[in-house]
C-alpha cells in the first residue's frame, strides 16, 4: 500500500493499528501526517506543492503528477490510498495507478461532494451524513463506491465535532475495506494450487 496525506494523518495511523501493510506515505505539503509516517519508521516522501508553484495559479499540477507518480513507483503498489490528501492530480496518473487508487470522503456520495463535504452537510441541515469509500478516477467524487458508514448527526454539533464523528467511522470503515481488496487481490494472485481448491 502506499498512503497520500496532507493533514492529521490521523486515517493513516488507524491503517497501520489495523494492520495494513503501508509500504510508502507520500505527502503533497508539511504536515503532521509525513512526521508521524516518519517516527513509525515508514518510507515518508515529501513532494512539495511549494517546489512546483504552490497553491495558487502558478501550480504546475502535470509536473507534480509525474513526480508523486514517480515516488509511488517506487514500491510498486498494490493499492494507493489517498487519505486526506488535499491535491487533485492531472490524469496521468491514472494512466499508471487507474482502477487501484482509493479515496475516502467524509459525506455520503453523491450527497456533499468537494473540499467542504462536512460544513455542507450542515449547512444543508442534514439529519445524516457519513463518509465513502471509493475508487478514485480523472474526475473527483464521482469513482465507483466501495463502502459507506453512516453518522446521524447531533444537532449541536459544530463542522469540528461532526468531522471528528466521521472520522471515527473512517478510521474503521477504510482499513476494513483495504484489508478486503487485499484479500481478494492476494486470492487472484495465488498460483493454483494454494488457493485451496481442488487440484
Ligand atoms: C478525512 O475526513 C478525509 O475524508 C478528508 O480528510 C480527513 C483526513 O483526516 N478528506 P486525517 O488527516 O487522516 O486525520
Amino acid at each position: 500500500m502506499a498512503v497520500l496525506v496532507s493533514g492529521q494523518g490521523s486515517i493513516l495511523e488507524a491503517m497501520v493499528a489495523e494492520g495494513v501493510p503501508v509500504a510508502l506515505v507520500l505527502a503533497d505539503r508539511p504536515c503532521r501526517g509525513i512526521e508521524w509516517a516518519k517516527g513509525a519508521g515508514l518510507s515518508a516522501h515529501l513532494v512539495d506543492r511549494a517546489d512546483f508553484g504552490g497553491f495558487g495559479p502558478d501550480f504546475d499540477r502535470d509536473t507534480f503528477t509525474t513526480r508523486c507518480t514517480e515516488v509511488l513507483e517506487l514500491e510498486d503498489p498494490t493499492l494507493v490510498a489517498m487519505a486526506g490528501f488535499g491535491t487533485i492530480f492531472s490524469p496521468s496518473i491514472f494512466e499508471r495507478f487507474g482502477g487501484r487508487m482509493l479515496n475516502t470522503h467524509p459525506s455520503l456520495l453523491p450527497a456533499f461532494p468537494g473540499w467542504h463535504a462536512v460544513r455542507d452537510a450542515l449547512e444543508a441541515k442534514a439529519v445524516v451524513t457519513g463518509c465513502t469509500v471509493h475508487l478514485a478516477t480523472e474526475v473527483m467524487d464521482v469513482g465507483p463506491i466501495l463502502s459507506q458508514g453512516e453518522v446521524v448527526i447531533d444537532p449541536r454539533w459544530g463542522e469540528a465535532e461532526l468531522h471528528e464523528a466521521i472520522k471515527t467511522i473512517e478510521r474503521s470503515l477504510y482499513p476494513a475495506t483495504i484489508k478486503a481488496l487485499l484479500a481478494d487481490h492476494g486470492r487472484r494472485e495465488a498460483p493454483r494450487g494454494e488457493r485451496g481448491g481442488a487440484t
